[in-house]
């Protein structure tokens, strides 16, 4: 028996370089070895973005373009949409009676984003149920292994509690669920700070090749070195944390040391990047193109997901419903 591993990702418009290093080829690569559930979580874009609703779908759409199109195989695993399976609410309801309210509100997240979201009120209840959620999402599937980056640590600890409050309560149904860290938690964006939708930094996997060279002409690189015939410093240089991460490791060493005496200059740097960066790119473009043609094939994997989801997740509620007495 293979574990079972559960990721979920918002539908907040189309993925970048920065998710692609960072969670999805983590969770492509994992297909292989586990049994794989992979959602997209349209509930939780609400608890932020309830107000305005006019692009969930059409981001949905983006989402699961990008997902497919970068190697998440409905052959190998279930990707489904939460708002498909009411199971989730249901466990959602029945998590929320036995959470006690201080544990929510100490979740780092709950004040970092009221402190940083200004525009939206984040008062809400759904808001600060936004971990219980999460939580129900997790065993609902009875998943042992969840693939997060460091930002979630806090979602998945919150979830080991009500895992083990209710298994002390009612009898022991859920597994505790484990954290699967990815391997590059930080991807760089062209200002330097980390790559996010939010700072208009992104790479986007849909970008066309104009636009990626565009953005990586204007990349920051070490702002010590202002002439070509400068050393440079590859540690504090953006360019080279972003090459890191996808380029040879031959290559980096080499740039590193040629950065370090000057023998080769930002701009030579930025049109190798710019050159790999396409060629990773170019597959998944075309890839693109197919499926934005084809909107029935979409529907069928989320079809086919969803019916597989909900074998697992009403099995699960079968038990919920006995061990609570309800
Ligand atoms: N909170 C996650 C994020 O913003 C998305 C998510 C929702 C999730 N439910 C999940 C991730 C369950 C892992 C498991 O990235």
């Amino acid at each position: 028996m293979k574990g079972r591993v559960l990721s979920g990702m918002q539908p907040s418009g189309k993925l970048h370089l920065g998710n692609l290093f960072g969670a999805l080829q983590n969770w492509v690569r994992l297909q292989e070895e586990y049994d794989c559930f992979y959602f997209i979580a349209d509930w939780h874009a609400l608890t932020s973005n309830y107000a305005d609703v006019s692009e969930i779908r059409s981001n949905i759409k983006d989402i699961l373009i990008d997902w497919l199109a970068a190697g998440l195989d409905p052959k190998k695993s279930t990707i489904f949409i939460q708002s498909r399976l009411p199971e989730h609410a249901e466990l959602h309801l029945l998590l929320s009676m036995i959470t006690p309210l201080p544990w929510l509100e100490r979740v780092p997240t709950y004040k970092e984003k009221q402190d940083e979201i200004k525009d939206r009120d984040l008062c809400t209840y759904g808001f600060l149920g936004y971990p219980v959620l999460q939580a129900a999402d997790i065993l609902i599937y009875r998943a042992g292994y969840v693939p997060v980056g460091v930002d979630q640590l806090p979602h998945l600890e919150i979830t080991r509690e009500i895992t083990r409050r209710f298994n002390n309560f009612y009898g022991h149904i859920f597994p505790e669920p484990q954290a699967l860290l990815t391997e590059y938690p930080k991807i760089i964006g062209i200002d330097g700070r980390k790559m996010s939708k939010s700072y208009g930094n992104a790479v986007f996997l849909s970008d066309i090749p104009e636009e990626v060279e565009r953005k990586m002409k204007i990349m920051i690189t070490d702002p010590a070195r202002a002439r070509r015939t400068d050393p440079g410093n590859p540690d504090v240089c953006p360019l080279h944390s972003l090459h890191k991460v996808f380029g040879k490791k031959d290559d980096i060493e080499r740039i590193d040391r040629n950065c370090r005496d000057a023998s080769i200059g930002c701009t030579d740097h930025k049109d190798m990047l710019i050159k790999e960066a396409l060629a990773i790119l170019k597959p998944f473009s075309e890839k693109r193109k197919e499926l934005e043609a084809r909107p029935d094939q979409l529907d069928k994997v989320i079809a086919s997901g969803v019916e597989k989801a909900k074998a697992v997740a009403s099995e699960t509620m079968a038990m919920v419903r006995e061990a609570m007495k309800i």
